[in-house]
């Protein structure tokens, strides 16, 4: 049985669930690739009886182009999958909505996330969930992983049929059940989290394209065009991650991150610090902050991290 691991990650959260994943896999199967998502050729999934697909949350949802890439699975009919996920405080209905586009193209054998650390532009630092995945997520990852690969041993020769290890159609019901939260926010949740309402600006003096690429290179939808006249950044399919921004060294993306700061500050206490305490209380999360940090106090992550780059490709 062979297995891979695709992976959508920009500040290496889920690509470290990944790569726990993989090392469980492997030690319970002998073998599992790893890949991560951009450039990736769907129909080499054929190749795997097995494949988990994770990505961050965006926005109380999965990143459009992992919803896209799902959409292009063709042929895996007799394959099974499983779905990860990272996220900060919300993870929202991610999973429910992965499995609406997985249904009748592949068995789908179960989901899980994991709470990571999230380096947003305008979150206040220490935040809630610093510091995950921790070792002892990565460790839990790895079990799991290795729990998932055996379950695809299981339905792959034919010791359970595929309709009883199949999560799919528990999960799309599930939606219903999953509480967005959209309504709750005040403003609505694309000013929160979609970063929707603070456009990118771009320095031609500061850009020393075409030495530089980096932010052509890593920009998930290939929004980024410096050859043009005017240059074109968050080009048509941009999702507004703000990930361009973070990664510029020289600080030719910028933005004005203060006003949607100043929102955020407000809106710690009155509502990430409740879903955190809730999930605590549930026993859903585990504290590697001091639970008493006055997390809304903290500067934000773009005053904090003012150098440029902000965050460096490889280094988290
Ligand atoms: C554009 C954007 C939207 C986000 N939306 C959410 C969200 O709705 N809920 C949440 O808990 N975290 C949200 N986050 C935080 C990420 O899900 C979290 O930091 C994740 O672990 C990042 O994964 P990565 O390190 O693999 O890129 C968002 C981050 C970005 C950049
Ligand atoms: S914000 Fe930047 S990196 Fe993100 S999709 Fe838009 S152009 Fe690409
Ligand atoms: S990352 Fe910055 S410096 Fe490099 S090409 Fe893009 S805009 Fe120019």
């Amino acid at each position: 049985m062979k297995s891979i691991v695709v992976y959508f990650s920009q500040t290496g959260n889920t690509r470290k669930v990944a790569q726990a994943l993989q090392e469980g896999i492997k030690k319970a199967t002998g073998n599992c690739d790893i890949a991560p998502m951009k450039g990736f050729n769907p129909n080499e999934l054929r190749a795997y009886d097995v494949i988990g697909l994770g990505c961050p949350v965006y926005d109380w949802d999965a990143p459009k182009p992992v919803k896209a890439f799902i959409d292009t699975w063709r042929g895996l009919e007799d394959k099974q999958a499983f779905f990860f996920a990272s996220h900060g405080p919300y993870r929202g209905g991610v999973f429910t909505d992965l499995a609406q586009r997985a249904v009748n193209r592949i068995t789908v054998l179960g989901y899980r996330s994991w709470y990571g650390e999230v380096r947003m532009q305008h979150v206040p630092k220490p935040y809630f969930t610093d510091g995950h995945p921790d070792e002892q997520d990565l460790a839990e990852a790895g079990q799991w992983g290795a729990d998932m690969a055996q379950l695809g041993q299981k339905v792959a020769s034919g010791q359970l049929p595929r309709s009883e290890a199949d999560v799919c159609p528990e999960l799309v019901w599930g939606k219903r059940r999953v509480n967005p939260g959209y309504q709750k926010v005040p403003g609505g949740a694309d000013r929160v989290f979609g970063l929707h309402d603070v456009p990118l600006t771009y320095d031609r003096q500061k850009c020393t394209y075409p030495k530089c690429h980096i932010c052509i290179d890593n920009c998930p939808v290939d929004c980024i065009n410096l050859e043009t006249e005017p240059q074109v950044i968050q080009g048509k399919g941009c999702l507004d991650c703000g990930f361009c921004e973070k990664i510029c060294p020289t600080g030719a993306i910028d933005a004005d991150w203060a006003p949607l700061a100043q929102f955020w500050r407000g809106f710690v206490p009155t509502n990430v610090r409740l879903s955190i305490d809730n999930a605590t209380r549930r026993g859903h999360f585990r504290w590697l902050i001091p639970q008493s940090t006055p997390v809304e106090d903290g500067p934000p992550f773009y005053v904090l991290h003012s150098r440029r780059p902000r965050i460096k490709i490889g280094q988290v």
